[in-house]
């Protein structure tokens, strides 16, 4: 790969953000990392520069947009560019409609949905003078099917799936070689579950990720073939799936 490739991570203080950050640093990639817990990104900047990358850091709300703009800049004052933009901060507070749980609707929303939008916002006009880059999204298994529970979590997937095919098609006729790729993980073992509100969703999900859950490094493989791939060609749609997940 192009080691000295500049990559934005959103939610990079845990989970699949904190570890494709320390994998792309082994390779020399310049990490740019936010969220919202500065305490964490510190800690995990200070990692990958042991390992060998180099990182600069920002604590990062993606619903705001000031802050993502900002977020930006800072690659671009610190590298120079913006090679990579992975829009993978996210949320999954499920639960039945019935409790209408309307804060938690309006996170997902706000955070799944309007926070990859404000990354895609803030990143193209880079991408665009550069006349590359790569968007990444993270969708979901939960993208692609939805279930009882599943409802706001899974439409603000589709919703990054459809945003990410839209925006691929927009790409190809600003003729400015931004690939975009969507990966959909199934249940990876992080800190996603913390954010479930109900208890008895919760209790339910932490069943099925004993059972089922796969380690985080999985997708940040996943993620460093993606952009590994020669720029000419995208992997535009991943699953990344444990494979004894039903589904
Ligand atoms: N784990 C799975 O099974 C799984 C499956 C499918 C899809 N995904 C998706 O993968 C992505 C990463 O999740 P994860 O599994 O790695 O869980 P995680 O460990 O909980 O990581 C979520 C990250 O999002 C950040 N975040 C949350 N709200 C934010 C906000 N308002 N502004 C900025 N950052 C925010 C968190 O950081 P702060 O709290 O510090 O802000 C954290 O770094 C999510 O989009 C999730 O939906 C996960």
């Amino acid at each position: 790969m192009n080691k000295s490739k500049v990559v934005v991570i959103t939610g990079a203080s845990s989970g699949i953000g904190e570890a494709t950050a320390k994998l792309l640093a082994k390779d020399g990639s310049k990490l740019v990392l936010g969220a919202r817990r500065e305490n964490r990104l510190k800690d995990i900047a200070e990692s990958i520069e042991k390992l060998g990358g180099e990182a600069a850091y920002q604590s990062t709300d993606v619903t705001d947009d000031d802050q993502v703009e900002s977020l930006a800049k800072l690659a671009i004052d610190k590298f120079g560019r913006i090679d990579v933009w992975l829009n993978n901060a996210g949320i999954m507070p499920q639960s039945i409609l019935s409790e209408k749980k309307i804060t938690d609707w309006n996170n997902m929303i706000d955070i799944n949905i309007k926070g990859t939008l404000y990354g895609i916002g803030a990143a193209i006009p880079y991408m665009d003078k550069q006349k590359s880059g790569h968007i990444i999204n993270v969708s979901s298994v939960a993208g692609h099917t939805a279930h009882q529970g599943s409802a706001v979590y899974s439409a603000t997937k589709f919703a990054v799936r459809a945003i990410s095919e839209s925006l691929r098609q927009e790409m190809v006729d600003a003729k400015n070689n931004v690939r975009v790729t969507v990966i959909s993980p199934g249940a990876i073992n992080t800190e996603l579950l913390s954010s479930v509100t109900d208890p008895d969703v919760k209790a339910n999900m932490e069943k099925f990720y004993e059972s089922f859950g796969i380690p985080v490094d999985r997708v940040a493989l996943t993620i460093k073939e993606a952009i590994d791939m020669p720029a000419d060609a995208a992997w535009n749609e991943v699953i990344i799936r444990p494979t004894n997940q039903l589904v």
